[in-house]
């Protein structure tokens, strides 16, 4: 993997989104999802206070971008140009042991409509092909039944559950583990290029 290579996060297209790299005149529609309790819910992170904390997210994100190899893509919904969320490998990716770890999150009123399945396989084909990864992990809480259900329906495997692994807003959380190999994925890809139910943007 050649993570410096990537100095610019790549502009990724699927059927319904945009994938590309946050701004900070996105602060906004990130503060119109991130202050809402039941999307921080599943996350680690809390409900943010106001547009303040969503901008200071958005200059953090975009601090990473200019260190290079930071793959976080701002989800933009093509019909309304809003920016609906985030997907992408967070902090956890590891350059000798080609893996990373796919995190994601989306605005409540586009949830039950395949939109981070959609997102995630791109980001996905992303990894496998272009940074070379052998790997890809992801885990949510074993309560986040809607976060688990993305990760089953992407095709990843279960790999275990590692009771109160995490302490989160106070109280230890359970955490459910799920992981994907290359060769995995680019098969299910490939068995499914006729483009039915695996899209690639
Ligand atoms: C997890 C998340 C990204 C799912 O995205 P999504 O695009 O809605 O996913 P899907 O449309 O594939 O739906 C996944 C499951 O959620 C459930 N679901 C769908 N709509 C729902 C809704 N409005 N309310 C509650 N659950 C719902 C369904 O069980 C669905 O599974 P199914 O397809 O087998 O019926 C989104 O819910 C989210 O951002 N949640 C808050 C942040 C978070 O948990 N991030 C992940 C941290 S690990």
């Amino acid at each position: 993997m050649d993570g410096n290579h990537w100095k610019e996060l790549p502009r990724m297209e699927t059927p319904r989104m945009w994938l590309r790299a946050l701004r900070l005149e996105d602060s906004d529609d990130v503060y119109a999802y991130a202050a809402n309790p039941r999307v921080a819910g599943g996350t680690a992170w809390e409900p943010h206070a106001n547009r303040g904390v969503s901008q200071t997210v958005v200059e953090d994100i975009i601090r990473h971008y200019a260190m290079g190899a930071y793959f976080c893509w701002a989800i933009e919904d093509k019909r309304n140009r809003r920016v609906i969320g985030t997907c992408g490998f967070d902090g956890h990716w590891d350059l000798r042991d080609q893996r990373a770890r796919l995190a994601y999150v989306l605005a409540q009123d586009y949830w039950g409509r395949g939109f981070m399945v959609e997102a995630a396989q791109r980001v996905l084909l992303f990894g496998f092909e272009q940074l070379g990864l052998h790997r890809v992990t992801a885990r949510c809480l074993a309560d986040n039944r809607q976060s688990e259900r993305v990760l089953q329906k992407l095709g990843m495997t279960y790999e275990g559950m590692l009771w109160d692994h995490v302490r989160i807003k106070g109280r230890f959380r359970t955490v459910k583990f799920y992981g994907m190999l290359a060769h995995e994925f680019l098969a299910k890809a490939s068995r499914n290029s006729a483009g039915e139910d695996f899209v690639l943007g």
